[in-house]
Parts: C-alpha cells; sequence; structure tokens
C-alpha cells in the first residue's frame, strides 16, 4: 500500500491555516489563487520535512518564523527583458509619448530582484529621457529588493538578457550597462542613480506617488480576481490622466475596465488610463 505522505496540505487544511495567519499575522492568503499556494506550502513542507502540525505550531509560536514563510510563499522568477516583444511595444508606443513629460515617474510593482526595472531604465536611457526619470521598484519581500538594489546578478544570466536584448530591437549593448568581476555582474551607478525600491504590498496599501507608467507583470496571475481588482484600481488612481499600464503575457483587463482604460497593445496588454 502507497504511504500516505504526511508532507502535504489539502484545500481545507490550507483554508484553516490562511486563516490562522490572517488572526495572528493580518496576513490575507485566501486573496491569493488556491492552486498556486497550495503548491508553494506544501513545497515548504517537503523542504523544511515539517507536518501540517509542526508548521501551525511554528507559525504560531515563532514570529520570525512566518517572515521566512512568506518569503516561500512568493514566487520570485524574473529575467531582464522578459518577453522582449513586449519591450520593444513600450519603446514604439510609450517612450515617444513621454519625450513631452519634463519630469517622469514610473513604479514597477512587484519587481522582485530588480532586473524589469533595470530593463526600463535602460530604454529610458537609450531614448535619453532617463534623467528626467524617476523608477520606483516596489515588492511585498524584502529580500529581493535588497537585492534588487545591490543590482548583482550571476554572470550566467547575461548571455540570456543580452539575446533578449537584442530582440527587442533597441539600440545599445547591455554589457555597457553593468560591470563584471569573476562570475557576477553589478549594474553600473549611472543606472541605478534615478531608482528607489522599497516594500509595498498591494493587496492593503495604498497609493504613494502619481505614476506616467505603471509595470505589474507575472503578479496578477498569482491572485484571485476579487484582488486582483483592487490592484486594478490602486493602479488606474496611481496613474496620471493618460499614464500607461502594462500587465503580464498572461494577465489582462476585466471588461469593466475597458470604460477607464484604453487598449494600446492588445498582445503585449499595454493600457492608457482615460480621464
Ligand atoms: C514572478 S515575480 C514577477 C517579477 C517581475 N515583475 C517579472 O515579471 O519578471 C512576482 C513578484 O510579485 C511579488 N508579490 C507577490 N505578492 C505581492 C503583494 N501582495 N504585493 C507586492 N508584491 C507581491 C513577489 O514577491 C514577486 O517578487
Amino acid at each position: 500500500m502507497e504511504k500516505h505522505n504526511p508532507e502535504t496540505i489539502n484545500f481545507e487544511e490550507l483554508a484553516q491555516l490562511s486563516s490562522l495567519i490572517k488572526h495572528i499575522y493580518d496576513f490575507d492568503f485566501s486573496l491569493y489563487a488556491e492552486a498556486s499556494i497550495k503548491r508553494r506550502v506544501t513545497r515548504i513542507m517537503q523542504l523544511q520535512k515539517l507536518s501540517l502540525f509542526e508548521l501551525r505550531t511554528l507559525l504560531t509560536n515563532d514570529f520570525s518564523y512566518f517572515e521566512s514563510f512568506l518569503k516561500e510563499i512568493t514566487v520570485n522568477v524574473t529575467e531582464m527583458f522578459r518577453d522582449p516583444e513586449m519591450f520593444k511595444a513600450v519603446n514604439e508606443t510609450i517612450i515617444p509619448y513621454m519625450q513631452s513629460y519634463q519630469n517622469i515617474k514610473i513604479w514597477n510593482a512587484g519587481c522582485s530582484t530588480g532586473e524589469e526595472l533595470y530593463s526600463f531604465a535602460i530604454l529610458f536611457k537609450e531614448a535619453g529621457l532617463y534623467d528626467r526619470t524617476y523608477f520606483y521598484g516596489t515588492d511585498i519581500n524584502a529580500d529581493v529588493l535588497e537585492q534588487a538594489q545591490n543590482g548583482i546578478y550571476g554572470l550566467t544570466n547575461m548571455k540570456k538578457y543580452a539575446e533578449n536584448y537584442f530582440e527587442t530591437g533597441v539600440a545599445g549593448t547591455l554589457s555597457n550597462y553593468y560591470t563584471a568581476k569573476y562570475d557576477a555582474v553589478t549594474i553600473n551607478h549611472s543606472l541605478k542613480k534615478n531608482v528607489l525600491f522599497s516594500t509595498h504590498n498591494l493587496a492593503t496599501d495604498g497609493v504613494f506617488n502619481e505614476f506616467q507608467f505603471i509595470s505589474c507583470r507575472n503578479v496578477l496571475i498569482y491572485f484571485k480576481p476579487e484582488l486582483q481588482q483592487r490592484v486594478i484600481d490602486l493602479f488606474y488612481d496611481s496613474l496620471a490622466n493618460f499614464g500607461f499600464l502594462c500587465l503580464g503575457s498572461k494577465e489582462t483587463l476585466r471588461n469593466s475596465d475597458f470604460k477607464r482604460f484604453k487598449v494600446i497593445d492588445q498582445k503585449n496588454n499595454i493600457y492608457q488610463k482615460i480621464a
């Protein structure tokens, strides 16, 4: 007979765990898509060899454990110029529009380790707009933000990132923007100087500035529709009139949003706020 693996969780147990976490930490996991959270919790239990009882005990008694649990729950996969065609579209549609602004603010929500934000910074640099642009990168996970701030990435990733960059068709060379040493590269100060990273929870935090452009890619897919709607409302309220919003390749606005956002590029999920 097959042995039951104690390091797994079913949907009912997951709901109980979410309610325990909400009660103790006021963090609402029930707003995240269940299948993904279930996979991540199971992974944590298996890697740390924890039964559900042990996991509940740790979460109840050890506040510092929750910090690391939260980090394991979120998916932080990212890369520079991920979906090059989208960056090409940003370069062709959004960048020309930005030329008319004296000051530009960009919010990269759910920026993970910063590769996406630095990719936008390179586009703006190549377009001669960098010096009048501020880039704000936010995430719920403080560890990834520290990595983003350091701007240090593995040299082996750069080959793929350079290929992505080439595919965007944007002029310039990626290696102009970093310094390589041994097996790592560091993003140059010239690209970091107008960049600010800070924590922001899309599920609970509010508007913190007004932006001409917001990019939030591959984040909404992990949220239930109710939280997705909250976040879209937050972006709408955070955008200047005629500001732009970019979502990930598997994400889109709901029908009701098309009254307040114009589709600029359907394939690449680029929208513009209409007043
Ligand atoms: C898959 S990464 C996406 C990174 C990047 N935007 C990209 O497309 O390559 C998703 C990021 O969303 C962040 N995230 C998850 N829940 C969040 C929340 N409630 N508020 C802010 N960020 C969140 C995660 O920590 C993670 O870094």
